[in-house]
């Protein structure tokens, strides 16, 4: 039998993604458009925008990741999509862009959620069987969760409000990092992680926020307040622009500090909750952190830290699979395909099935 291919493709918020994976999770081709650039410049993502920049580059990017390895839609088993969550104007291209491809070849339809998809892309680069323990952390999301199996998550705790990527972009807008030299073409988060480097995060004593609460819940708006403050103050003393503030490294670096601390503990409480309810084997205790901001060096440290602490393996995903991607749609659609779970056999009613 010839060797099975899932084309995946993203489009929830802010990458135009399409990837074919074969079921070994070899990538046979790949193509993304980011949208980063023009969103920066407007401040935010506007989604109208988003939309029409979708449309403008979804068919390049999927005949890009087909043409890469000479794929005719024949040589295709499977079109996995992101439905869900996300932007509603940006994920309509994407189905959209399916349901016509669906019409024209007759191929099956993989329903993909975007977030699952973020949890299982660790399973096409290393041995990870489940039950493993999840933190998905981006500028979207702070989810720690027990993957359990294919549509199988117990969530022990979200953001009641920011995610962890967001305050690092806001702070790095009230910084305004984008004019600062050292900073040149970094994302927000980046930029703060280069600074950080090579500051004193003691310039800010006080308490870390949101440690008291005895659960996996997470609050970034407390500590993006305080540092937020401590900078206008800052800026009056020094009677500079925050970009130019002789203690930005330090600030930069007490920011990053109480942010990571915040994952530490939650994580940690996430792992002694697990071993108290047995919800993960003690022998093959395997911890994953994904999402964009897992990109940080200082971030992945502390994380590695707390998994000797707890005896778990830790891993990462590769930071070009962190972030969003058609890649890791395409592979969740082959999880879904080899187990025959969550396979559409009409156009219409698309729905995301968890089981
Ligand atoms: O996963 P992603 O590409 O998009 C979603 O949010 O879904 O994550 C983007 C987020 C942004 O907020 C960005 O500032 C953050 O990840 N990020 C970082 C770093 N690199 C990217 N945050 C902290 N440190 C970094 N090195
Ligand atoms: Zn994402």
């Amino acid at each position: 039998t010839r060797r099975r291919l899932v084309l995946g493709i993203e489009t929830s918020c802010d990458e135009t993604g399409a990837a074919v994976v074969d079921e070994c999770g070899s990538i046979v081709g790949e193509c993304l458009h980011s949208q980063k650039e023009i969103h920066s410049k407007n401040g935010g993502i506007i989604p109208p925008v988003a939309q029409a920049l979708h449309e403008q580059y979804i068919d390049h990017v999927v005949q890009n990741a087909m043409d890469a390895a000479n794929i005719k839609w024949t040589d295709l088993s499977a079109v996995a999509t992101t439905i869900m969550p996300g932007l509603a104007l940006s994920l309509s291209v994407g189905l959209q862009y399916s349901k016509d491809v669906i019409k024209k070849t007759g191929l099956p339809f993989i329903p993909v959620h975007h977030m699952e998809a973020h949890a299982l892309t660790i399973r096409m680069v290393e041995r990870v069987e489940f039950p493993f323990l999840v933190f998905l952390v981006s500028g979207g999301h702070c989810i720690i969760a027990v993957a359990r199996d294919l549509g199988n998550y117990l969530i022990l705790g979200q953001t009641k409000d920011d995610a962890p990527g967001e305050a690092y972009d806001k702070i790095a807008r009230k910084l305004k990092l984008n004019e600062h030299p050292q900073c040149i073409g970094m994302s927000g988060g980046q930029a703060i992680e280069h600074l950080a480097q090579t500051g004193d995060r003691e310039v800010m004593k006080a308490y870390t926020p949101n440690l008291q609460s005895k659960d996996c819940t997470f609050s970034f708006s407390g500590v993006k307040s305080m540092v937020s403050q401590f900078i206008s103050k800052e800026e009056k003393i020094q009677d500079v622009q925050a970009a130019q503030l002789s203690n930005i490294n330090d600030i930069a670096a007490a920011f990053q500090f109480k942010v990571t601390h915040q994952l530490v503990k939650k994580i940690a409480r996430a792992m002694i909750y697990c071993k108290e309810n047995s919800l993960i084997d003690t022998c093959h205790q395997t911890m994953v952190l994904s999402g964009g901001v897992a990109s940080n060096g200082y971030i992945r440290n502390a994380m590695q830290y707390v998994c000797n602490e707890y005896g778990y393996r830790f891993l990462c995903p590769p930071p070009k699979l962190c972030t969003d991607n058609g890649t890791m749609i395409a592979w969740t659609g082959m999880e879904r395909l080899k187990r025959n779970i969550g396979i559409a056999n009409e156009v219409q009613n698309i729905r995301y099935e968890p089981k």
